[in-house]
C-alpha cells in the first residue's frame, strides 16, 4: 500500500489540529482520500444506491457526441479531484491529445492513468498533486482549448461557501477562453439520500470509518474503529447531506502533543454535500463569473450536469 508523504502527514496533523480545537469537530473531506479511501470511494461508486456515479455516467454518454462537435480537434482536459477513470473516458476520443488529471491522491491517479493509456495509447497523461481548493498553476505549453471536469458531486463537498472559492479558483486555473463541465447533485427526496448514503454493504461507512484507521497510522492516535459509528442525515435546513463519525464512549487522543477529547455521543463532522437546484447552481455559477451554456438532467431528474464557460 503506498504511503503518504510527510508533508501530507504534517498538513493532516495541522488542519486536524485547528478543526478539533472548535466546538463542532470537523474533519476535512479531502482526508478521506489516502490510497485505502480512494479505494473504498470507488467502490462506493459501485454501489447501486450511490446515484451519483449511474446519474453521470448516463448524461455524459448522453452528451459526449454533443461535446466532441463542441470543442473540435484541439483540447485539453483538466481533471479536478479525478480519481477513478470511469467518467473520463466516456468523454475521451482519439482527438483528445492531452488529459491532467488533478488529485491529492496522487498514488491512486497514477495507478487510474495507466489503466487509461492501455485506453488511449497515444494521449499524453500528467498526473498531478495539488490541492483543488487552491489556484493551480498549469503548464503554459497546454494545447488548444482547456476545458475543466469536475464530477461526483464534489463542488457540494464545500462547508462555508468554500464552492465560491473553487469556482472562482478554477476559472483562474483553466484560464480565459475556457470552460468547466461539473456533476451538480439536485434536491430530491430524501429516502433517495438515505439510501445512497447508508448503503447495505456498508462501503459508506468503510470510507468515512478509514478515517480512524488513517489517525492511527499517520498520527499515532491510538483508537479502535469499533468505538466509532458512522452517521449520515439530510438536514432539511442546510440542503445537505451530513456525515459524521460519532464517538461510542469518552476517548482521548494527543496530535503535535495537543490534548482532544471525544465525549460519549460526540458527533465528528466528516462531510458535508450540499444539494442544489437548477437555479441555484446557475447562480452560483454566475456569481463567480462562469456563465451557463447548458445543463443536463438524468432521466430520473436525481443529477445535472452543467457547461460553463469562462
Ligand atoms: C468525490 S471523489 C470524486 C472522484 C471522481 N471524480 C468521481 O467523479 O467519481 C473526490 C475526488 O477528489 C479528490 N479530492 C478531494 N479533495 C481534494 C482536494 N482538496 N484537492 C484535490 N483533490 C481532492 C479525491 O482524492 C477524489 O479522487
Amino acid at each position: 500500500m503506498p504511503k503518504t508523504s510527510i508533508s501530507e502527514i504534517k498538513t493532516f496533523a495541522r488542519e486536524l489540529t485547528i478543526n478539533f480545537s472548535k466546538k463542532k469537530k470537523i474533519i476535512p473531506s479531502k482526508f478521506h482520500y489516502d490510497f485505502l479511501g480512494s479505494i473504498y470511494f470507488d467502490k462506493i461508486t459501485k454501489t447501486k444506491e450511490y446515484y451519483v456515479t449511474n446519474s453521470e455516467i448516463e448524461i455524459l454518454r448522453k452528451i459526449s457526441k454533443q461535446i466532441n462537435q463542441l470543442f473540435g480537434n484541439k483540447l485539453t482536459y483538466v481533471e479536478f479531484g479525478s480519481g477513478a477513470i470511469d467518467k473520463i473516458k466516456i468523454l475521451l476520443s482519439s482527438k483528445v491529445k492531452f488529459y491532467i488529471p488533478l488529485d491529492i491522491s496522487l498514488d491512486f491517479i497514477k495507478k487510474e492513468s495507466k489503466k487509461l493509456l492501455k485506453i488511449f495509447p497515444k494521449l499524453k497523461i500528467s498526473p498531478t498533486y495539488c490541492d483543488y481548493t487552491n489556484y493551480v498553476k498549469l503548464s503554459n505549453k497546454i494545447p488548444g482549448i482547456k476545458v475543466g471536469f469536475f464530477l461526483g458531486s464534489s463542488i457540494g463537498n464545500f462547508y462555508n461557501n468554500g464552492e465560491i472559492n473553487f469556482l472562482k479558483n478554477a476559472k483562474k486555473t483553466l484560464g480565459k477562453n475556457s470552460y468547466l463541465i461539473i456533476g451538480v447533485d439536485l434536491k430530491k427526496d430524501k429516502s433517495i439520500f438515505k439510501k445512497a448514503y447508508n448503503d447495505p454493504s456498508n462501503s459508506a461507512a468503510k470510507f468515512n470509518l478509514n478515517l480512524i484507521t488513517r489517525m492511527n497510522t499517520e498520527l499515532n492516535t491510538n483508537l479502535a474503529i469499533k468505538d466509532f459509528e458512522y452517521v449520515s442525515n439530510y438536514n432539511n435546513r442546510k440542503g445537505a447531506v451530513e456525515s459524521f463519525i460519532q464517538s461510542k464512549k469518552k476517548q482521548t487522543i494527543f496530535i503535535n502533543k495537543k490534548k482532544f477529547i471525544f465525549q460519549k455521543g460526540e458527533y465528528i463532522q466528516t462531510e458535508i454535500s450540499n444539494k442544489f437546484t437548477i437555479k441555484s447552481f446557475s447562480n452560483l455559477a454566475n456569481n463567480t463569473g462562469w456563465k451557463v451554456i447548458k445543463s443536463w438532467k438524468d432521466k430520473r431528474k436525481y443529477y445535472s450536469i452543467f457547461l460553463l464557460q469562462s
